[in-house]
């Protein structure tokens, strides 16, 4: 129920405008928020370099509705990479990309010019790009810019959605020697005909899809937080006998940080999702659609207006 009303509050623009007005809305922003801008963000990628920890830098931002909008987007991850090979933080660090901020919904071919912008990017700075998973509707198309952009730069990476009934399938394509492929579980309210709703389904999910990438010839990244899952992991990388260098764990920035350090101490790879920018809302509206029992930091906030 919760949950439900976090998904309408991420579409909200009049709550956004509230939310965002809010002062004390800023304390849990900084909690999964690197800060505004790209300097903040290398500032808190070189605080988790120096613990261990790799990083996928995203730009925040879904809302992008002309040419000019997309191309600033394309524009801003382009100095990024700039920012970060100058820094030293590279291969290390690299970017997440979501193709509805490059102009997905207006033009997928202008999307995918501007992908490739990023890509070749990416590339000069000897790092990759990974293509955020979005809304079931644009699946297909993500796919499909994908796997254009593979031809050049092979090591683009996917993301999967566990919650899709879809994604077993997808899995196996995908699952390919060079194929770098992150799996969640999925962050957006999508109906029963096209994702399983119980926890316990897309858990199974999961680990059927875990199975796949694990035995497969790619590089599956292990992006949950759940302890359960995390286990089924480390457990499935001793068994298909893959070593450090052979897959690796994603969490996001600000979420379970001592397990982050348990993973990297234990020796496995560990890479922290780093979002920054001003448009945080919809982000920070999923993260507590994820965990419902924190709305009381919401109302917090918005009271002491
Ligand atoms: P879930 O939220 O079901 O939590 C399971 C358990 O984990 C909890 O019961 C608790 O034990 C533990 N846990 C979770 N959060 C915790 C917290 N804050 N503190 C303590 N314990 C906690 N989604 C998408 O649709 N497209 C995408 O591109 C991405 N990209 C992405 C990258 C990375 C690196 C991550 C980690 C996640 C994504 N996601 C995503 C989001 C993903 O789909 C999903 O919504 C969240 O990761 C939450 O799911 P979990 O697997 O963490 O489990």
């Amino acid at each position: 129920m919760l949950r439900s009303l976090f998904f309408a509050a991420a579409g909200s623009a009049r709550l956004e405008r509230l939310v965002e007005s809010a002062p004390a809305s800023l304390g849990i922003v900084r909690r999964f928020v690197a800060g505004d801008d790209g300097e903040e963000a290398l500032r808190v990628a070189r605080e988790l370099a120096d613990d261990g920890l790799a990083v996928s830098l995203v730009h925040l931002g879904e809302g992008t509705e002309t040419t000019a909008q997309a191309q600033a987007v394309r524009d801003e991850y382009v100095a990024l990479l700039g920012r970060l090979r100058h820094a030293g933080l590279t291969p290390a660090a690299e970017v997440s990309v979501k193709l509805s901020a490059l102009g997905q919904r207006i033009d997928e071919k202008m999307a995918y010019e501007n992908a490739r912008a990023i890509c070749a990017a990416a590339a000069d700075a000897g790092t990759t790009v990974t293509l955020d998973a979005e809304d079931h509707s644009t699946t297909d198309a993500t796919l499909e810019t994908l796997l254009e952009l593979r031809r050049d730069f092979p090591a683009t990476g996917a993301v999967l959605q566990a919650y899709l009934r879809r994604t077993e399938g997808d899995c196996r394509e995908l699952s390919t020697a060079g194929s770098r492929v992150r799996l969640c579980k999925g962050a957006y309210a999508e109906p029963e005909s096209v994702a399983y709703q119980s926890a316990l389904d897309v858990d199974k999910s999961y680990v059927r899809c875990l199975n796949i990438l694990m035995s497969g010839e790619g590089y599956p990244m292990v992006a949950t937080h759940d302890p359960r899952l995390i286990a089924i992991a480390e457990d499935r990388a001793r068994w298909f006998d893959r070593s450090t260098g052979e897959y690796e764990f994603q969490l996001l920035y600000g979420v379970r940080q001592e397990e982050q350090a348990r993973l990297a101490a234990g020796g496995h790879a560990v890479r922290v999702y780093l979002p920054y920018g001003t448009q945080w809302y919809g982000y920070l509206m999923r993260r507590l659609a994820e965990r419902p029992g924190k709305v009381t930091l919401l109302a917090q906030a918005l009271s002491s207006r």
